[in-house]
């Protein structure tokens, strides 16, 4: 996989050199460039933003840097716009953007990049405006961290132990349960005597209920609406 990254900050994405995607890149699973915007700027000063039309607080990104960066980098890329106005950020989408060959980052900061930028890049590639959460951050960038790293922990041959993917949260739409480790008794807290007993499926069990019952108290948004079941078997 290719991944380009264009922010103005280009410092700021240096730990993607490190941990998971540096791991990624030694084995020749990921090459990842960052960009500076303002090499794609022309006037004395660099300048990457102004005032925004109509009026409000705050600068927009001007189109012209962004153009042609995108021009130089972006051709036939899924673009990932990191914007706090995007599509929620989920192991599902990251899952979709793992499938695809060459991504590109483009890192807002200010009050966002001029709408034109991302018509403009819809004609070089595939557009996607992607949002963290329901937060707002300084930019764009720790945004495109976070999802380079949920990406490309996916690619196939990342992972020594790809069991380990199939397991962990939001992987069957749970939550993922409690795990414990050696010793069995610590601070005279108890590991569950399931988990001690060897018996596959009730350890399954286990968890299983474990992980539902996590989900409803932490994220009840993510299980399927009560109520359904017993609606469609009225029917
Ligand atoms: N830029 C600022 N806030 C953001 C967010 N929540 N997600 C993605 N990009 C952002």
């Amino acid at each position: 996989m290719r991944i380009d990254v264009v922010t103005i900050f280009p410092d700021y994405l240096a730990p993607l050199g490190l941990s998971l995607p540096g791991k990624a890149r030694d084995k020749g699973l990921l090459d990842l460039e960052v960009h500076d915007l303002r090499r794609w700027t022309s006037d004395r000063h660099r300048t990457v933003d102004d005032t925004p039309y109509g009026g409000g607080a705050g600068m927009v990104m001007k189109p012209e840097p962004w153009g042609q960066a995108l021009e130089a980098v972006a051709r036939g890329a899924t673009i990932v716009f990191t914007t706090p106005s995007g599509e929620p950020f989920t192991q599902a989408l990251a899952h979709e953007l793992s499938e695809q060959e060459h991504l590109v980052f483009a890192c807002g900061r200010y009050e966002g990049i001029d709408q034109r930028v991302i018509e403009h890049a819809a004609t070089l590639g595939t557009v996607r405006e992607v949002s963290l959460g329901d937060y707002v951050l300084n930019g764009g960038e720790v945004a495109a961290m976070a999802i380079t790293e949920s990406v490309v922990r996916l690619l196939p041959g990342f992972m020594g132990n790809a069991e380990s993917l199939v397991e962990e949260s939001h992987a069957d739409g749970l939550l993922e349960y409690p795990v414990y480790t050696k010793p069995a008794s610590w601070k005279g807290r108890d590991v569950p005597e399931v988990l001690l007993s060897g018996d596959h499926a009730r350890i399954a069990a286990w968890r299983r209920a474990q992980a539902e019952r996590r989900t409803a108290a932490r994220r009840p948004d993510l299980l399927p609406p009560t109520g359904v079941v017993g609606a469609l078997a009225d029917l």
